[in-house]
């Protein structure tokens, strides 16, 4: 599994710094799960005679290792069952099952509603999507794991978009093809570039002090990227377009002014 990175950006540093910032101001409500040592799953999965005996097992769990799933205390049993409790691989892997498996939870029509049990504002959106009607039909469309792989996913945009949304719509295929891809391209190259002022502005007033309204005003202008990050999901581009249009204008004004200051001291 190829790992994806940042430097793909043209933003790269800011991004990364972005990417800080939003992890950092993020206000996790999830549960907090059981501790590592307690799971079955990971003490397993982990053994490095897997890199020898089963690459593409040992791949999965890297893959998991470096996600932000982790980070957040996310494990293998919220997303494939099981029993976590259990060292037998038997008894572990009772309601695990592989992808192509409709009992899978992680079979393709599964996914939404796995994913959705924390992601669900997100997922409610994608239920309204073409791409949702055409995969709960079957159709060669994508699923959550399609764009954001298996547990890892962030999903940066030249790969979203020249990869994925690319790999199905070419032409006028499946509908509008190249169309929709040229315009989401742009759509998340101004959500990349959003990402990037929200991050600078950010590190910039929190070590320069906040004036006026700048900090509640970047708050919901956060709060807006992540709509629409949501309600992209929806696939519905002309809003998305507008909205990312908007959002970017008013970022690039407070970028403008934090810039000057910065230039002037
Ligand atoms: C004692 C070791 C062990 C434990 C414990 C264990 N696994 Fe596995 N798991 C394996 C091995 C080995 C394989 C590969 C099996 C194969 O290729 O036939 C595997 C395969 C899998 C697969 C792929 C399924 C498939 O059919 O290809 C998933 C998903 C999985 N495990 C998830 C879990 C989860 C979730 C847990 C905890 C609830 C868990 N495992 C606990 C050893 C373990
Ligand atoms: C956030 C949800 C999530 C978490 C957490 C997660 N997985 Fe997965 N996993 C998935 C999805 C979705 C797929 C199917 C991806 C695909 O199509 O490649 C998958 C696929 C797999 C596969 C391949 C299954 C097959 O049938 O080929 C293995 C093995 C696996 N995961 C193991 C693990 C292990 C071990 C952990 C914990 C260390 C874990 N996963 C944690 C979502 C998750
Ligand atoms: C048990 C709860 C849970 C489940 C199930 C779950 N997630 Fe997550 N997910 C989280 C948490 C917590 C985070 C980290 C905080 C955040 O970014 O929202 C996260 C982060 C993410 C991110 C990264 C967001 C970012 O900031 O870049 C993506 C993408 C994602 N999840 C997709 C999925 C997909 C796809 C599935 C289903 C295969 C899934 N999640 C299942 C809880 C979950
Ligand atoms: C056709 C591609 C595609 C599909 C299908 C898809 N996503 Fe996304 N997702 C994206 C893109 C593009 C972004 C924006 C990423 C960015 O800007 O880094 C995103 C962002 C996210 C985020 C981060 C939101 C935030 O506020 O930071 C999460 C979580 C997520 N998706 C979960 C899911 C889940 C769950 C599913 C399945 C129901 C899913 N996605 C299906 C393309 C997709
Ligand atoms: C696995 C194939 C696949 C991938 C990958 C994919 N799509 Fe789609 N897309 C489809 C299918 C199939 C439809 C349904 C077409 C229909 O309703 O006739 C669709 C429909 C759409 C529609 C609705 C078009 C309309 O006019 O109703 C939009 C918008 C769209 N996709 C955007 C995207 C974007 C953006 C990406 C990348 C982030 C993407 N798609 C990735 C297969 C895919």
């Amino acid at each position: 599994m190829a790992s994806r990175s940042f430097a793909t950006s043209p933003l790269g540093s800011i991004a990364t710094a972005a990417a800080l910032a939003t992890c950092l101001a993020m206000v996790l409500t999830w549960g907090v799960p059981a501790s590592a040592a307690d799971s079955g799953c990971e003490t397993c999965h982990s053994q490095t005679k897997f890199f020898a005996q089963n690459k593409r097992l040992y791949d999965y769990y890297q893959d998991w290792l470096t996600s932000p799933h982790r980070e957040a205390g996310i494990s293998c049993e919220q997303c494939h069952g099981g029993n976590a409790a259990a060292v037998d691989e038997q008894k572990a892997h009772e309601g695990v099952f592989g992808i192509s498996n409709p009992n899978s939870r992680v079979f393709h029509r599964n996914q939404p509603s796995t994913c959705g049990k924390c992601h669900a504002r997100l997922v409610e959106h994608f239920t309204h999507s073409a791409h949702h009607k055409a995969l709960m039909g079957d159709a060669a469309a994508p699923n959550c794991s399609t764009c954001h792989r298996a547990m890892n996913r962030k999903p940066y945009f030249f790969d979203i978009v020249d990869n994925a949304c690319r790999a199905c719509h070419v032409g006028t295929s499946p509908k509008n093809g190249q169309a929709v891809a040229d315009i989401a391209h742009d759509i998340l190259h101004r959500l990349n570039v959003s990402k990037g002022y929200l991050g600078w502005t950010t590190v910039y007033y929190e070590t320069n002090g906040w004036p006026g309204q700048t900090k509640q005003q970047l708050t919901s202008l956060r709060e807006r990227y992540h709509d629409i990050l949501a309600t992209g999901h929806s696939f519905d581009l002309q809003q998305a377009d507008r909205a990312s249009i908007e959002l970017l204008a008013e970022l690039k004004s407070i970028f403008r002014k934090a810039w000057k200051e910065k230039a002037s001291n």
